[in-house]
């Protein structure tokens, strides 16, 4: 397994893997990995021949006061995760080398990004679909493989490659949770033993809403009310949203029908969580 920092030594990599008419697969992270990530990167080694995964803390998806500086890094014990999944390259590269002096390009989907997190997260998703962007064009993929847990991040990559006219096939992986329902992620990492027990009103929450839904409810307001009852006995727990929204254009729905993603973020102490399930409503 290689480690890359420059892009330089991955163009090489990269144009000898496209010379041998192989397939590549990628796995765009920003460290710290886990189940969740080693599952996609389990996915990507089942179907291609060169597996690259990407770590990096992408400075402009962080907006002011968010944990950019404290985001948990460790390439060592995450190169270790890699090559015990067959994973051939781990590209890491340096922000002055993503972002050198002057740079001035961004992508943007519109609407997908305007609710959710986006609306508590101004500039986020314009960071992603910039990095994802540029990631997209360094490693020439052919499957690029991402999370259910960031459902509308999912969502609005796949609307950026679709729109951009991208070659390439983007896979959404199932949600890798905690035995206990948990969304395993990154920031679980800053939770204490007390705020690790309040973080599962998201999971408890969305529990709820699949129960009534599945009991013949089908007012959005009704699931969200029962939702937000879970979640504020919890006094460690902030809500930041609940949507119940379609799940290709991400409007809300009042009236559920058909298939609904049921999404929400909550910050337990100083730790933002999202979470989110798709029911079906038959
Ligand atoms: P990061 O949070 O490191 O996540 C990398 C990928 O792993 C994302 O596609 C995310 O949805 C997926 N993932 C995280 N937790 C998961 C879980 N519990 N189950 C399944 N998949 C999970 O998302 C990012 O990084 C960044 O925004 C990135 C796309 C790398 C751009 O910087």
């Amino acid at each position: 397994m290689k480690i890359v920092r420059t892009i330089p030594e991955l163009k090489k990599i990269v144009r000898e893997v496209r010379k041998s008419g192989g397939t590549i697969g990628l796995v765009p992270t920003m460290g710290h990995l886990h189940q969740g990530h080693l599952s996609l990167v389990k996915a990507g080694r089942s179907e291609c021949d060169f597996v690259a995964v990407s770590i990096y803390v992408n400075p402009i998806q962080f907006g002011a006061g968010e944990d950019f500086e404290h985001y948990p890094r460790d390439l060592t014990t995450d190169a270790g995760l890699c090559r015990e999944e067959g994973v051939d390259l781990i590209f890491s590269p340096s922000d002055r080398d993503m972002y050198p002096q002057g740079y001035d390009t961004y992508v943007l989907v519109e609407k997908l990004t305007r609710g959710l997190c986006g609306r508590g997260r101004p500039g986020h998703f314009r960071g992603v679909t910039t990095v994802v962007t540029k990631l997209f064009n360094l490693l020439e993929p052919d499957t690029a493989y991402f999370g259910q847990k960031d459902a509308q991040q999912a969502l609005v990559l796949k609307k950026m490659a679709a729109d951009l006219n991208m070659n390439l096939t983007l896979k959404i992986m199932p949600t890798v949770r905690e035995a206990d329902g948990l969304a395993m992620s990154s920031r679980n990492t800053y939770l204490s033993s007390e705020e690790r027990e309040t973080a599962l009103v998201l999971y408890k929450s969305l529990n709820r809403a699949e129960e009534l839904i599945l009991g013949g409810c089908r007012k959005g307001s009704k699931i969200i009310g029962a939702m937000e009852a879970i979640i504020f006995r919890e006094p460690m727990a902030k809500l930041e949203y609940i949507e119940i929204a379609d799940t290709t254009n991400l409007e809300t729905l009042e009236e559920l029908k058909d298939e609904v993603l049921i999404a929400l973020a909550v910050k337990v102490g100083k730790t933002r969580l999202i979470d989110n399930i798709i029911v079906e409503v038959l």
